[in-house]
């Protein structure tokens, strides 16, 4: 039995004549997982005993003392001296049983007055991800950087452009690895919204309804950093969205490098040939000497789907949950501390790899033409000499087939042979024949065309100097 009424820690048990089984007291506990929580829940500690002393139940000394013993609890906890006992059943009560270690019990038992755990852990999880949201921003930012950094090494450098895995047009190598920048782009300006909706604080609705004794939300919330309070204490409660979106970002973040991997280790094939992975990013294998493997990209693939994972466990717990509280909520940190841990422990090592790959630019150059990349240039330019892009299409398509028939590439096609397709088809057609004349007349918006790429990396380096937040 644990957890009797009386016993330090306990914060529960006066209408009960026995403590929880031994099997309930495990099933219950989530010390082992939410005290990564204990300076949040500390710092929420410290903004509630201010507004029960501005509302009467604290003298000036009493608050002095408890804020002290919190300041004094909290660096127990850095210094390894204060931490928490398997009988703790949740940070919340092995942070009471030291706060009471030091202020004594009277003094230490008034502070749960006007405030529930439910309250509680709504809050903290808010301010923990609120934080760790900044952090992952700034491990994001890097990585955009060190795209816009090797885009701007590779401007002039051409590579086969795709859609559906075939060659389609060419596009510059710096276009190519923006384009990988600006899903994270959108993925830190997601967190910066959901910022608005995590900062509000749910302390004062206590456990479902709100609390009596008139303690000011907007006090706590100020301490905490937080816009404001929640509007409605059931909903503050009951609800984890700001959680599951929290954690919908953060998968998304994984899929957009989990799509970039899944080319860098396609390109890393002999067969392919586009790029080598620095030592320091790579691994050997047991067995094969010869092997160089691309298992941060591997890891980045596979950890996306653990990501999703998440997502999906937390999204499963909510559904169906009546209001207010239940104790499914618990189920909400494991799934969203791991998200957090994970992409932590992702991104440097992903940013890492991408800053050190070298490109086999001779290559790219090589393929960028290759799969008649630039029939779409001869159906524009037919289109420009006033043939109807049907006809152009067609006629494109014919000459596409005669080169397929003769072994032969687009600017290999003698004039007569051209002209046999077509009279369109006039030897001027060959000045678009060529893959740096096809980039550069891609020049509409957000084209590949060297001053849109430019325009991309002075926006990116903005965003970058200025962060999100
Ligand atoms: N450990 C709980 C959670 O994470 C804290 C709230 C417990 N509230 C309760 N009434 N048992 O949700």
């Amino acid at each position: 039995m644990s957890n009797r009424a009386g016993d330090a820690g306990a914060l529960w048990g006066g209408r009960f004549e026995g403590g929880p089984a031994e099997s309930v007291a495990a099933l219950s506990r989530s010390i082992h997982f939410d005290w990564r929580l204990a300076s949040y829940d500390i710092a929420g500690t410290r903004a509630h005993i201010k507004a029960l002393h501005s509302a009467g139940y604290l003298t000036v000394p009493e608050l002095e003392k408890l804020d002290k013993s919190l300041v004094q609890l909290l660096s127990r906890i850095e210094d390894g001296s204060f931490s928490a006992k398997p009988a703790d059943e949740d940070v919340h009560s092995a942070l009471e049983r030291g706060l009471i270690e030091i202020a004594g019990a009277e003094l230490g038992g008034k502070v749960r007055a006007g405030r529930s755990r439910n309250d509680q852990i709504a809050t903290l999880i808010r301010t923990y991800l609120l934080d760790e949201a900044n952090h992952l921003e700034s491990l994001v930012l890097q990585l955009i950087q060190v795209l816009t950094d090797r885009a701007e090494e590779n401007l002039a450098v051409a590579m086969p452009g795709r859609t559906h895995f075939q060659h389609a047009q060419p596009v510059s190598l710096a276009h190519h690895l923006l384009a990988h920048a600006w899903p994270l782009s959108r993925d830190l300006e997601r967190l910066s919204e959901w910022r608005k909706r995590a900062s509000l604080s749910p302390y004062g609705a206590g456990a479902l309804a709100g609390s009596t004794l008139g303690l000011d939300p907007h006090l706590v919330a100020k301490e905490l950093g937080l816009s404001g309070p929640t509007q409605n204490s059931m909903d503050a409660t009951a609800s984890r969205d700001v959680v599951a979106e929290f954690a919908f970002i953060c998968t998304m973040i994984g899929i957009n490098l989990s799509r970039f991997s899944e080319e860098i280790i396609i390109w890393a094939t002999a067969e392919f040939d586009f790029i080598k992975l620095d030592d320091a990013y790579s691994t050997g294998s047991s067995i094969m000497p010869q092997k160089k493997n691309p298992d941060v990209a591997e890891l980045a693939r596979g950890k996306s789907g653990r990501l999703i994972g998440n997502l999906t466990g937390l999204l499963a717990t909510l559904k169906a949950l009546p209001l207010s509280y239940n104790r499914d909520l618990q189920e909400d940190k494991e799934p969203v501390f791991d998200t957090v841990d994970t992409l932590s422990i992702l991104l440097p090592a992903f940013t890492g790899m991408v800053a050190t790959m070298t490109f086999n630019k001779n290559r790219l150059e090589l393929l960028a033409p290759a799969g008649f990349s630039l029939a779409t240039d001869v159906a524009e330019w037919l289109v420009k000499q006033k043939v109807p892009f049907r006809d152009a299409h067609e006629i494109t398509g014919q000459l596409v087939s005669y080169c397929e028939k003769n072994g032969l590439e687009l600017h290999q096609v003698p004039d007569n042979e051209m002209a046999n397709i077509s009279k369109k088809l006039t030897p001027e057609v060959r000045d678009v024949l060529s893959v740096s004349g096809s980039i550069k007349a891609r020049s509409g918006a957000g084209g590949t065309a060297l001053p849109r790429v430019i325009e991309q990396i002075s926006s990116l380096r903005k965003l970058v100097a200025k962060g999100v937040n």
